[in-house]
């Protein structure tokens, strides 16, 4: 066996069953899974730039279990094998690598596939030529100009849905489009709507870091990205003069009350029509993700997932919605 290496040298696109891998990996989900007789193994997903691959770990289970951790990059060497048509690397031995630099740290991160500048441009033209209320348009401003860079860029969530570049602005891209429809068709306030799906997640950014290794902050794991936005907004307001009291208010209910219930992380569960609404939405967006990401994860184009713990169910695999590539 050679050396461990701690370079990238291959890449998860041009593998080809039977090759040999000994290269660096982010791991992005980490499943225990029964054999037939019982025993136990490991079923992983690995990623690249280049996309994902599953990987299976057969030896030594309890002891990999607890040395690895999602989000962070190992250095795997193993086997490519064919697992139902596609290839799936059979791990020898898995070894936590040095945190690389930040710039090779983009090596292992899904780009976007959409251009992540325009679509932000788009997101923050689409809310200001609706907006009413002056000094939400300038807060709208303030928050493009502080927080515009990161957020563009960020994952909408660690591993669950949208957890890839791009993924907090897709995510949030969406329910602001469905805010404003929502809001249309139930006579809501629409600014306020609009502002609180545009910032509803924005402590995402401060809550775990992606660079170089998808994880939890120390504030992200202490106070969670309700409190973190809650703060990051309240930040916004003060340095915008003037936002009327209710409007403010109103809109830090949407923010803590987002996650509709107490035991799913809101202090303060919705007791406005928007606050309700923006739940719905969330759940909506999220939730619809997750059974997109799990058919275009699927192995076969036919039959059921695997079992998905954050929605408790197999979903049915659908081809993609229409329109999409
Ligand atoms: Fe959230
Ligand atoms: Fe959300």
């Amino acid at each position: 066996m050679t050396l461990f290496q701690h370079v990238k040298t291959q890449w998860i696109t041009d593998l080809r069953s039977g090759q040999a891998v000994e290269t660096l990996f982010r791991i992005v989900e980490i499943n225990r899974r029964q054999k037939k007789d019982g025993s136990a193994f490991l079923a992983l997903t690995l990623m690249d730039r280049t996309g994902k691959i599953d990987a299976k770990v057969w030896d030594q289970v309890e002891q990999t279990e607890k040395a690895i951790q999602p989000g962070e990059i190992y250095t795997v060497s193993g086997t490519v094998r064919e697992y139902h048509g596609r290839p799936e690397i059979h791990i020898q031995r898995i070894q936590r690598a040095p945190d690389p630099a930040v710039s090779e740290s983009r090596d292992f991160s899904e780009n976007a596939a959409f251009d992540v500048d325009a679509r932000f441009g788009a997101l923050i033209a689409f809310v200001s030529e609706r907006l009413k209320n002056p000094e939400l348009i300038q807060l709208l401003e303030v928050f493009s100009l502080s927080h515009g860079e990161a957020f563009r860029r960020h994952y909408g969530a660690q591993k669950i849905h949208h957890a890839r570049i791009g993924g907090l602005l897709e995510h949030t891209d969406s329910m602001v489009r469905l805010a404003a429809i929502v809001a249309d068709h139930y006579k809501l306030d629409r600014d306020v709507m609009l502002m609180g799906a545009l910032l509803h997640d924005l402590g995402k950014v401060g809550e775990f870091s992606t660079e170089p290794a998808v994880r939890a902050t120390p504030e992200g794991g202490l106070l969670g990205h309700i409190v973190i936005s809650l703060e990051m907004f309240n930040d916004l307001c003060r340095r915008v003069p003037g936002i009327p009291e209710d409007i403010r208010l109103h809109l830090q209910h949407l923010i803590v009350s987002h996650h509709g219930e107490r035991e799913f992380g809101s202090p303060e569960v919705p007791k406005t029509r928007e606050a309700m609404a923006l739940h719905a939405i969330d759940l909506l967006d999220s939730k619809l993700a997750i059974f997109l990401e799990a058919s275009q994860r699927a192995v076969s184009n036919q039959g059921f997932s695997d079992y998905i713990p954050a929605i408790s169910r197999r979903i049915m695999i659908q081809n993609p919605p229409e329109g999409d590539d």
